[in-house]
C-alpha cells in the first residue's frame, strides 16, 4: 500500500514511523494536531477527505509519566477516547484497507500476573494513576473489534511496553520514566530527587523496534485480538536508575521521595503472540537502546541548548 497516513506523525514514535515509511517508498502523511485536531469530528473528516489513506497508523495521543496522567484525568481519558472513535468512524468511511492502532500497557490490570499475556486485558481494573488513559485506549479496542465484526474493517490493536529512545519527550513536566532519569542525571548536579521508592518493575522497548513490529503488524497480522509489543527483559526503576547512571557516568547521590507514587507495582509483557502472529521480536538491548538515547539527548537537546 502506498498512501500511508500516521495519525501523531509528529510525535516520539511517529516521526521514526515517518522516517522509515518514507524510506520504504512510502506516500507518507504526517498528521499534526495545529493542521487537524482529532479530538474535533470535522478535523478528523477533513484530514481523511484530504490524504485518502489506505493504510493508517493511529498513535496520536495525549500521553504522559504518572504526574502528567494525575494532573489530566478528565483529558486523558476524553482525548484518547475521541480520537480513537474519530479514527476509527473514518477509516470506515473512507474504505481504509488497512488501520493500525497503538494501544497501552497501562490497558492493563494493575494485579495482572507477569508476564502480562492478552488474555488477561478484561481481568481488572488498571493501577488507579493512568486507568482513565489506559481505559479509553481499551474502549479503542472495543471498537476496532466491532467495526472489525460489523464493518469488515480491518482494525488491528497492539499493546506496546513503555518506549524509549531518541527523539523522546524530555520535557520533566510530562516525561516518561528514562528521559526523566536521563536529564536529571546529566543536568541536575550532585543529586537527583526520584519517585517512590524504586521497586516496581518496568519493561522498555526501544522506539525503533515498535516501529519495526507497527510494519510488520500492517503487512502481516489481520485479526481481533491485541497483542503485546514487549522487549521480554523486566527491571525494576532502582536498577533501571543505577543503569542510567552508568550509562551516563553519574556519580551523584540517587534519592527516592517514598511521599510519590510508585505507579502499578510489576509490569512485563509476555510478546510470544508478535512473533506467532507477524514473526516480530525487539532486538535492541536495554543498554544499547540507553545508550543511543544518552548519546541523542547530548547531541541533540544539551549541546545546543543556548547558553
Ligand atoms: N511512549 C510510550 O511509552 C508509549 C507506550 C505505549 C504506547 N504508546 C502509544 O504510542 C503512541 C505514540 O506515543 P508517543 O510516545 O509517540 O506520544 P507523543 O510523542 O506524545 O505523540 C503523540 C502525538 O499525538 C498528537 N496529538 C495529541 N493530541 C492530538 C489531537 N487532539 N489531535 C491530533 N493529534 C494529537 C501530538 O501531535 P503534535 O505533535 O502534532 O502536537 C503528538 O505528537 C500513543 O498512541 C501512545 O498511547 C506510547
Amino acid at each position: 500500500m502506498s498512501r500511508v497516513l500516521v495519525t501523531g506523525g509528529g510525535g516520539f514514535l511517529g516521526s521514526r514511523l515517518v522516517e522509515r515509511l518514507g524510506a520504504d517508498g512510502h506516500d507518507v502523511v504526517a498528521a499534526r494536531r495545529r493542521d487537524y485536531d482529532l479530538t474535533h469530528e470535522a478535523d478528523a473528516e477533513r484530514l481523511f477527505a484530504d490524504a485518502r489513506p489506505e493504510l493508517v497508523f493511529h498513535l496520536a495521543a495525549e500521553v504522559g509519566g504518572i504526574g502528567a496522567n494525575r494532573a489530566n484525568p478528565g483529558r486523558y481519558w476524553y482525548a484518547n477516547l475521541v480520537m480513537g472513535a474519530n479514527v476509527l468512524e473514518q477509516s470506515r468511511l473512507h474504505g481504509v484497507g488497512k488501520l493500525v492502532i497503538a494501544g497501552t500497557v497501562c490497558a492493563y490490570p494493575k494485579h495482572t500476573p507477569v508476564p502480562f499475556r492478552e488474555e488477561s486485558l478484561w481481568d481488572g481494573y488498571p493501577e488507579e494513576t493512568n486507568a482513565p488513559y489506559g481505559v479509553a485506549k481499551k474502549a479503542v479496542l472495543v471498537g476496532a473489534q466491532a467495526y472489525r465484526e460489523q464493518y469488515g474493517l480491518d482494525a488491528v490493536f497492539l499493546l506496546p511496553a513503555n518506549l524509549y529512545g531518541p527523539g523522546d519527550n524530555f520535557d520533566l513536566e510530562t516525561s516518561h520514566v528514562i528521559p526523566a532519569l536521563v536529564r536529571k542525571m546529566l543536568e541536575g548536579g550532585d543529586e537527583v530527587v526520584l519517585w517512590g521508592d524504586g521497586s516496581p518493575t518496568r519493561e522498555f522497548l526501544y522506539v525503533d523496534d515498535c516501529v519495526e513490529a507497527l510494519c510488520l503488524a500492517a503487512e502481516r497480522y489481520d485479526g481481533s485480538d491485541p497483542v503485546n509489543l514487549g522487549s521480554g527483559h523486566e527491571i525494576s526503576i532502582r536498577d533501571l536508575a543505577n543503569l542510567v547512571a552508568e550509562v551516563i557516568g553519574f556519580a551523584g547521590e540517587i534519592r527516592w521521595d517514598e511521599s510519590m507514587p510508585n505507579g502499578q507495582p510489576r509490569r512485563s509483557l509476555d510478546a510470544s503472540k508478535a512473533r506467532e502472529l507477524f514473526g516480530w521480536e525487539a532486538r535492541t538491548p536495554l543498554r544499547d537502546g540507553l545508550e543511543r538515547t544518552v548519546a541523542w539527548y547530548r547531541s541533540t537537546l544539551l549541546e545546543r541548548a543556548p547558553a
